[in-house]
């Protein structure tokens, strides 16, 4: 297998003049945040929930400010957002459909349900539809195995899912 190699010494990051870590949001997690955790690096994760709520995903730019705030390397910051498929690079749609495939849900047929959300919405994982309404996401166990297969819609959980179940989810999915 070839590994495909980003020019990274050169690429060129979208940023815009506003911050994302604003000055309130700094002075905000300086009262609230860090005085909770031994080390700046502990309180990583609870900044990345908060500017992904803020903001939909995690924009590079906003990646280099937490790290300049943090006061550590940018490649910490990717490299802890890339680990969780929670985490956003991009922008992702209305709804967010994340279908489990850890092993008991490989087991009962989670291939099947995520081909058919493949086939139905014309996306692939991690890719989200022209009309920004989905985006599919293939998670890794979702702590419900006993209901095997099972997928995340937003915030909800479904379990025991079918293709006749999942297709019924999506197409009740208002716009
Ligand atoms: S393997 Fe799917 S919920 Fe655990």
């Amino acid at each position: 297998m070839a590994w495909i190699v980003k020019p990274s010494a050169t690429a060129k990051i979208p940023t815009r003049d506003e911050a994302y870590l604003t000055d309130a949001a700094k002075t905000r997690y300086e009262k609230d945040i860090l005085p909770r955790y031994e080390t700046k690096m502990g309180a990583l994760m609870p900044i990345l929930h908060d500017i992904q709520h803020e903001n939909g995903h995690i924009p590079y730019q906003a990646m280099i400010e937490i790290a300049k705030f943090l006061e550590i390397t940018p490649g910490d910051v990717l490299d802890t957002v890339s680990f969780y498929e929670e985490f956003h690079t991009e922008k992702v749609g209305k709804y967010i459909i994340g279908v489990c495939q850890s092993i008991a849900c490989e087991m009962c047929g989670h291939q099947a349900i995520i081909d058919h959300v493949r086939q139905k919405l014309d996306i692939e994982p991690h890719e989200t539809t022209e009309d920004g309404k989905f985006t599919l996401l293939a998670m890794e166990c979702l702590g419900a195995c006993e209901g095997a297969p099972c997928a995340l819609i937003n915030e909800d959980r479904h379990d025991n899912l079918s293709i006749e179940t999942i297709d019924k989810l999506i197409d009740s999915l208002p716009d």
